[in-house]
């Protein structure tokens, strides 16, 4: 009689000897398997990120590359009419080419400078924004996968586990708002991504539309020689 309660109690110690381990192992899992779906969840979110960045990238490109066949076509009948002009002696028509010339330089300038201008702002988007918080975001995920070895060597699992499972469930509850919250506010940077492409897209359509009237002025500048042969 006596033996069979000793066996009974020693059962129940042994069951509850091993309950602590399994609910560590629990967390242990739990923490893994979070950290592991949030990982995913970031990468998605970086590939995202960068696709956004490369697409905004080519619509400026576009936008260049459109510039520049205006900017050479309006040269090209520029010079026709430089040729054509009526009442002027050679050396007034290689003084106005030479001017021509010079003019284009600016005009090139004023071109490079529309995408310096496009490249600065974007590029700086493209670092700044997303890329750091997603990096920091990944180092807190990683470390919630140490997270119950972590609280076990801070806390006295011996003799006082509740202490013990009491910490890791509040720190389960931070991981996975944390999960959330950051989530949201990485892909919230995404999107304002958009924003500053809209603006720069903008700027650089004023721009180009800018370098464009100012080619024309040089022109009428430069033609107004041919009116009385460079007097
Ligand atoms: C582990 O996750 C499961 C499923 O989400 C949940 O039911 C359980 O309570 C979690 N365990 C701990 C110890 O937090």
């Amino acid at each position: 009689m006596f033996a069979k309660f000793c066996l009974v109690f020693a059962l129940i110690q042994l069951a509850c000897a091993q309950q602590p381990f399994d609910v560590l192992v629990e967390f242990g899992t739990n923490f893994s398997t979070l950290a592991i779906e949030t990982q995913n969840e970031i990468s998605e979110l970086y590939n995202f990120n960068g696709e956004i960045v490369r697409e905004f990238n080519r619509e400026l490109l576009l936008e260049l590359g459109r510039m520049v066949p205006s900017m050479r076509e309006a040269d090209l009948s520029f010079q026709q009419e430089i040729a054509a002009a009526d009442g002027v002696d050679d050396e007034c028509r290689e003084y106005v080419e030479e001017l021509r010339e010079l003019f284009l330089i600016f005009q090139n300038w004023d071109i490079q400078d529309c995408a310096y201008y496009a490249h600065e702002e974007l590029s700086e988007d493209s670092v700044n924004r997303f890329l750091p918080y997603a990096i920091t975001f990944l180092s807190e995920n990683t470390r919630s996968i140490s997270q119950v070895v972590q609280s076990f060597a801070r806390n006295n699992a011996v003799s006082d586990l509740d202490a013990l499972v009491f910490e890791l469930d509040g720190e389960w509850e931070y991981y996975q708002t944390l999960a959330v919250s950051f989530g949201d506010f990485l892909f919230d940077e995404i999107l304002a991504h958009a924003d500053v492409a809209d603006r720069v897209y903008l700027d650089l359509v004023e721009c180009s539309e800018t370098a464009l009237e100012l080619q024309i002025a040089d022109q009428e500048y430069i033609l107004s020689y041919l009116d009385n042969n460079c007097e």
